[in-house]
């Protein structure tokens, strides 16, 4: 099965449907997400940590024919503003089953996960045990997790990193904010505490740093203990699993994570005579990523004195990535067989800008030519969620494949979509 392969998925295997099929309905450019895979994923998260509970970080990629899989497959939903509350809402994901995130959540944000009822609400700062507090109708306790900085450095790129001491998220040990939270907390009748949370960053291809933060925060839950008598009964470490962009790189696997998170948390509990908490996790990447793949049609072939660009109809506002983290990325040719040599190429953006690059060394065939269609693999996470309008060019639809069928589940932004907010005539 997949999950015991860390490697960049192969291309080939999207959802049994021929990729010329999808490009000859559709168009490009366009993403591709293999249902099946998807499902796949949660169950392996499920085999690997039977015990916990799996929550997908809708950030990474959601809709609601997303948000049905993730329900269907057990998971509960990591939301982080009130636009993916709507779309979990309007699938009719149970409130009970969503944690609520955000580091700088609105008070309208905060008013509709407690309308909507969301289990638990990940408390981010000081200011918002107060905020939230006035907002629970009377007679109710609303579950909360209060979001620690463990001081764990990890994470593919500086922007991707949320572990260590320096930054926006959450409370922090050292300056004694963490502490003040629980004990604050705790004074409030409306609020009811039920663990503490981190999350250490993103991209994190080793189970390591996992480790040291589940004794980090398994520390904290006996500093609870000791301090106030109370046991919490759950631990949230958080996403952040890493997958293959290219075929060289190896991800974290569910199996992987597993066993070195288990071991340390166990160990920990056991040494600080603390009963083992309910983990929580949140994995986004390591579940869409490798399920979906983004298809282009090549426009223009040019050749510098140093380079060859491959130009496509997509880029930088479907994805970000390389321009903002420096991710590199791999291309498949698709729909016909070249017998020539590879070549390497940079793969170019049709954005008006020179760092407008999916990606800057990709091996292609040779006689790759304007009207062949390339697929980015490994792009079903972080990419549809982050694209944006740039240069006025509408999002690609997305297109999910299963059981040899394909459907949009997102359709493509035209023209019209784009016009409708500019109401400035
Ligand atoms: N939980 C929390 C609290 C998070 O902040 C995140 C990601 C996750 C879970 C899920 O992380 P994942 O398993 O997907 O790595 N746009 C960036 C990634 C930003 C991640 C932000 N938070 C990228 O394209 O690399």
């Amino acid at each position: 099965p997949w999950s015991s392969t860390t490697r960049l998925r192969p291309v080939a295997r999207t959802g049994d449907v021929p990729l010329m099929d999808i490009v000859q309905r559709h168009g490009t450019p366009a993403y591709v997400m293999d249902e099946t895979d998807v499902r796949e994923r949660c169950r392996a998260f499920r085999a690997a940590l039977p015990d916990a509970d799996i929550l997908y970080a809708a950030k990474a990629f959601l809709c609601r024919a997303m948000a049905t899989w993730i329900r269907q497959e057990g998971l509960g939903l990591d939301v982080c503003s009130g636009g993916e509350l709507a779309v979990a809402r309007s699938a009719g994901f149970p409130a009970e089953r969503i944690v609520f995130h955000g580091n700088a959540k609105t008070p309208r944000e905060l008013l509709e996960a407690v309308e909507y009822g969301v289990g638990r609400i990940v408390v981010d700062n000081l200011a918002e045990i107060t905020r939230l507090a006035a907002l629970i109708p009377p007679g109710r306790r609303q579950q909360v997790l209060l979001r620690v900085v463990p001081d764990v450095e990890a994470g593919a790129h500086t922007a991707i990193r949320t572990g260590g001491e320096d930054q926006k998220f959450g409370l922090s040990i050292a300056s004694g904010d963490a502490a003040e939270a629980v004990s604050r907390v705790l004074a409030r009748p409306e609020l009811r505490l039920v663990g503490l949370h981190c999350h250490l960053g993103s991209q994190i291809r080793a189970a390591e740093p996992y480790e040291r933060a589940a004794r980090v925060m398994v520390e904290q839950l006996a500093h609870v203990r000791d301090t106030y008598g109370i046991v919490l009964p759950q631990l949230d470490l958080g996403g952040g699993l890493g997958i293959a962009y290219l075929e060289d790189e190896r991800g974290l696997t569910p199996e992987a994570f597993a066993g070195t998170v288990l071991k340390a948390t166990r160990d920990r509990c056991a040494a600080l005579d603390l009963p083992m908490p309910l983990l929580v996790i949140e994995p986004g990447r390591s579940i869409s990523g490798p399920a979906g793949l983004t298809l282009y049609r090549v426009i223009a072939v040019k050749h510098t004195l140093t380079r060859t660009f491959v130009a496509v109809d997509g880029g930088m506002s479907d994805n970000p990535r390389p321009s903002l983290y420096g991710a590199r990325y791999t291309a498949r040719l698709v729909g016909r067989r070249s017998a020539a040599p590879a070549r390497q190429v940079t793969l170019a953006g049709h954005h008006c800008e020179a760092g407008g690059v999916i990606a800057e060394s990709v091996a292609l065939p040779a006689d790759v030519r304007p009207g062949d269609v390339v697929a980015v693999p490994a792009t079903g996470a972080h990419h549809h969620s982050m694209a944006s309008t740039y240069n006025l060019t509408g999002r690609p639809p997305v297109i999910a494949v299963a059981d040899g069928a394909a459907r949009v589940v997102v359709r493509r932004e035209d023209i019209d979509d784009l016009l409708r907010r500019d109401v400035g005539l």
